[in-house]
């Protein structure tokens, strides 16, 4: 099965300048939880956003020899480039190999799609579940979640919260979709 997991504001951003221009706590949980165990499929942006790449820098702030790679779960990179330093990472040059990659690893019986947009429009046709928190904020930003089809995605389960960044109340909704044709 592949599942797609983002998240993404009222007016459908999901990112701004190559990261992501929120920060909820329970919702990096979630999706900790979620796909702990599973093959990540990300792009090579997505992947130099979350693994520090241009930097090779830790959250300490020393230098890492290689980039940061999201720990018990198979980490594949899409790129054209094949020599991109991934780490522990496995590179893919394209979806098949990706794919692939993915179908032989541990916890393949779900394989999730991490992002970033590319990768969400590449594989929407393709994915079996959508795992979406929706923030009730309109949130200015330069990449977007697509479209989601109505006559080809139900929600199958809706859970709202209210949470706490700095002094503001965030509202967000975490949906579950299901393909129903
Ligand atoms: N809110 C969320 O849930 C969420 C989740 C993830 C990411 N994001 C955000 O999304 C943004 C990044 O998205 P993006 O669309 O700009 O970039 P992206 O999807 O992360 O990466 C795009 C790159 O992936 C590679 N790629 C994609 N499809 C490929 C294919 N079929 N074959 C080979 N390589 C392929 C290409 O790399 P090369 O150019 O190296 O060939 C392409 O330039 C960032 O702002 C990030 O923070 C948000």
């Amino acid at each position: 099965m592949i599942s797609i997991i983002a998240a993404m504001s009222k007016n459908n951003v999901i990112g701004k300048g190559n990261t992501i221009p929120w920060h909820i706590t329970e919702d990096y949980q979630r999706t900790k939880k979620l796909t702990m165990g599973h093959p990540i499929i990300m792009g090579r942006k997505n992947f130099e956003s979350i693994s520090s790449f241009k930097s090779f820098k830790g959250s300490d702030g020393k230098k890492l020899d290689k980039p940061k790679t999201l720990p018990g779960r198979t980490n594949i990179i899409l790129s054209s480039n094949s020599d991109l330093e991934t780490g522990e990472g496995q590179l893919a040059n394209n979806i098949e190999s990706a794919l692939e990659i993915a179908n032989n690893s541990p916890g393949s019986e779900e394989i999730f799609i991490f992002g970033g947009a590319s990768l969400y429009n590449e594989f929407i046709d393709k994915a079996d579940k959508l795992y979406l928190t929706v923030l009730d904020h309109e949130i200015e930003g330069d990449i977007f979640f697509p479209e989601i089809n109505d006559s080809i995605w139900k929600i199958e389960k809706s859970q709202k919260f209210v949470t706490r960044v700095l002094e503001c109340e965030i509202r967000y909704e975490f949906r579950i979709y299901v393909k129903v044709v």
